[in-house]
């Protein structure tokens, strides 16, 4: 519900409450945003006013008008420079003259119902609930320029949403250096901005910063949303826990350049602001133009970071992800990638496909190599015609014989990319991102095709849909491998080169929005070399992402982790893969590396023909498993137990009566004291099954310990070793209760961990890199 009361507006969702007021000067105060509070009248609101009864030493004072009001101190829905405020601005224009203050003035507002999307940029919708809108028209008489803040409520998300758009209604251009998304001030200082960072295979590390004083910036500048930093940050207290305190969660709309930063100001009050970044950013916007900002998702609650994890987790399941896809089941893949790399050919993938389909796989996806001369990263990619060598029957025979197997078929391309030795670039060497006469810095031997020319975007277009029509393709992986260097667009003017940026975010948009349109059956998969562009930009139009190159299972259970924060499962891919793992030639067992990926959308990613019976038997195993559970672990509610050296993970499903459990063990500890697993989401009344499944145990990793229960002495790894680990495993423990949601919930005491003694069915083997899945399943009505 969104209410105006006098100059006071006020935004209510079912359990938050953001508001605002119009002061005197026409500035808009923000006043609160938390959990829902009861604001009948405007003078309910007055106690939350800044009262400002003289001006302070050296700040300045607004205008003779005002006396009082000293800008830099006090809490504002949007902000500028030049007229008293000092800290980060919402806004910044050069204008005509050369000047760049400006001052916003409140003009009107408009209360409406349902959510309109925005013009140029993926945002989000409701199909399902209520959603109120509130446009405030805001203008800058001395340069007549009017800005436009948009809200929406999203009432049974409990999610408030903003953009801005800026229109030049003076007869000059002028130049838009920033227009962020949303702004949030507040009173006091000494919130912990967390964000999420790393690099390729390294995605999604958790940081949090005390900002105190001064300023913490989030953001990049690689061209797209990044590695790097991570659009979606979370501002919390320092006493904030998993499941206590109070957690705002804020992301963007967006897949290029961004920027979310804390600044402190001189009287301790903190403002936050995420949108476009800034750096480099000049969009000219010439009379009677416009120019609108990403929108912002903005949750908060005070059940902790789960707590605002469920919010906006339900948000980007509902409200952006759409589409065929939105809530279907995701298939279990086999990609061709690690198992092959850029060598393939039919027959090579149909063996493949041919083990997939035995241990339970239900999508076959062709990776990277199966075009023009692509033999490795250096050639070919803007020549999108099958290679004949490779594939003799192109990719209609291939793809033919994959669904005879019993198989979907799906296909990797990397559109936006162009090698110099490629046909497309001789053709068209204009097409590219990069400045003319000028060395250019090459990543992975590649160049961007300038997406902000829409020639080039409607040529990827008919040549993408050319592929995506030539077969019965079921699934494509959409990939993207470098960062920007050089932004030059050959197809603007010199003085519109501030643009290329989010000009080519535009183009991309245009060329996800019209291919997914026009193949709505097709699950697309984003991917940037892993996680460089995991945001909500590309879950509008791609419903799932993969979150990392990096397949190792302890890599993943930390990255994965951090994807959790802001993003569902259901976004989130992950594979198990070979062993040793060929990013950290980390050695962790299969089951590890199955727990890590179950809790997404589970993939394999390995060379199944070179595998030995034992690891084939398990994944059938592990495939048959995932599939009784899928439902859950791709759309139940994610909860967040330890993490660290332990990391504990719970999904429940929806009607709380089926829950999955994880925990892993990074480094064992000797003699640990750890011997609880505390799921979460539970019903408490309810009863349930509390159970796992054995997992035998190999006898080897125990090296010559073999002996403690070997009747003849074994010499450690001689050929007898070897004989009894392929044909002797020793009992796994099982755990199996009957009891209430409340007592499972209070830590459910494991069987003992080995610690130097113990070789028996009630011993828990939990060495470095173990980790056990439970069961919960309740049958109260
Ligand atoms: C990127 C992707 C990988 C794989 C290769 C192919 O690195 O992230 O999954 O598709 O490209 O070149």
């Amino acid at each position: 519900m969104i209410r105006q009361l006098d100059n006071v507006f006020v935004l209510d969702t079912k359990n938050t409450t953001y508001c605002f007021r119009v002061m005197d000067s026409g500035h808009l105060e923000h006043l609160y945003y938390g959990k829902r509070i009861a604001i009948y009248s405007a003078s309910d609101a007055i106690a939350l006013f800044e009262k400002q009864a003289f001006s302070s030493g050296s700040s300045n004072v607004y205008s003779e008008q005002y006396p009082t009001l000293t800008l830099e101190n006090v809490r504002l829905e949007m902000s500028s420079y030049g007229k008293g405020d000092i800290r980060e601005p919402f806004v910044e224009i050069t204008h005509s003259d050369g000047s760049t203050t400006c001052d916003f003035i409140y003009r009107s507002s408009v209360i409406f119902e349902g959510k309109t999307p925005l013009d140029t940029m993926p945002s989000s919708y409701e199909d399902n609930g209520t959603v109120h809108g509130l446009t405030l028209t805001l203008y800058d008489a001395e340069y007549g320029i009017t800005l436009e803040l948009v809200y929406s409520a999203f009432e049974d998300r409990d999610v408030i949403t903003r953009s801005a758009r800026l229109t030049n209604n003076s007869d000059r251009n002028i130049r838009l250096t920033r227009l962020m998304s949303a702004q949030l001030d507040f009173e006091d200082n000494g919130y912990v901005f967390t964000t999420f960072n790393g690099n390729w295979a390294r995605e999604m590390y958790r940081h949090d910063h005390l900002v105190n004083m001064g300023k913490h910036v989030n953001s990049t500048y690689a061209g797209t949303s990044s590695s790097r930093a991570n659009p979606f940050v979370m501002l919390s207290r320092p006493s904030t826990t998993e499941d206590t305190g109070l957690c705002y969660g804020i992301n963007l709309i967006y897949s290029g350049n961004h920027y979310e930063c804390v600044d402190v100001g001189a009287w301790g009050k903190s403002r936050f602001l995420t949108g476009i970044n800034p750096a480099s950013f000049d969009f000219l916007v010439a009379p009677g133009e416009s120019f609108e900002s990403p929108e912002a998702v903005m949750t908060v609650s005070e059940d902790g970071y789960n707590g605002m994890s469920r919010r906006m987790h339900a948000f980007v399941r509902e409200c952006i992800v759409r589409g065929e896809w939105k809530k279907k089941s995701r298939p279990v893949l086999l990609n061709s990638w690690e198992a092959s790399y850029f060598d393939i050919n039919e027959s090579k993938l149909l063996r493949l496909a041919k083990e997939g389909k035995d241990v339970g796989i239900e999508l076959f996806v062709m990776d990277d190599g199966w075009f023009g001369n692509r033999k490795d990263d250096k050639r070919s990619l803007g020549d999108w015609y099958v290679n004949e060598k490779k594939l003799p029957g192109g990719i209609e025979r291939l793809a033919k014989k994959i669904n005879e197997l019993g198989l979907d078929f799906g296909i990797w391309v990397e559109p936006e990319m162009v090698n110099v030795d490629s046909d497309l670039y001789r053709a068209h060497p204009e097409w590219v991102i990069d400045i003319p006469d000028k060395p250019h810095s090459e990543g992975r031997n590649q160049r961007i095709l300038d997406l902000a020319n829409p020639a080039v975007v409607d040529h990827l277009i008919s040549e993408m849909s050319k592929i995506f029509s030539c077969a019965n393709i079921a699934y494509v992986k959409w990939d993207m491998n470098r960062i920007f260097s050089d932004y030059y667009s050959k197809y603007l003017p010199s003085e519109r080169q501030g643009e290329v940026s989010h000009r080519y975010i535009l183009g991309l948009y245009r060329l996800m929005r019209t291919l997914t349109e026009r193949f709505p059956k097709i699950l697309f998969e984003g991917c940037a070399s892993g996680g460089n562009r995991f945001d909500l930009g590309i879950l509008s139009y791609f419903p799932q992402i993969w979150a990392s190159d990096d397949t190792d299972a302890i890599y993943r259970v930390k990255g994965q982790t951090g994807y959790s924060y802001g993003y569902p499962m259901s976004t989130v891919t992950a594979h198990v893969s070979a062993c040793p793992n060929h990013q950290t030639l980390r050695v962790t067992p299969i089951a590890t590396r199955f727990d890590v990926a179950a809790f997404g959308v589970l993939g394999y990613e390995c060379n199944l023909c070179d595998m030995n019976a034992e690891d084939l038997k398990a994944i059938k195993l592990q495939i048959a498993l995932y599939k009784e559970w899928r439902d859950v672990l791709q759309y139940g509610t994610f909860y967040r137990g330890r993490s660290g050296n332990l990391y504990e993970w719970t999904c429940v499903s929806e009607d709380g009566k089926r829950a999955v459990g994880m925990i892993l063990q990074v480094l064992s500890e000797p003699n640990s004291a750890f011997t609880q697993y505390f799921p979460k989401g539970l019903l408490p009344e309810a009863r349930y099954h509390f159970y796992n499944f054995e997992r035998k145990v190999r006898i080897k990793p125990f090296g010559d310990l073999v002996n403690m229960i070997s009747p003849i002495h074994i010499k450690q790894d001689s050929l007898i070793h070897n004989i009894v680990d392929k044909f002797v495993k020793m009992p796994g423990e099982v755990e199996d209760y009957v009891t209430s949601g409340g007592v499972l919930m209070s830590g459910v005491k494991l069987k003992g961990a080995f610690a130097g003694t113990g070789y028996d069915e009630n011993t828990r083997f939990f060495s470095d890199f173990s980790s056990r899945m439970y069961f919960m399943e309740s049958e109260t009505e």
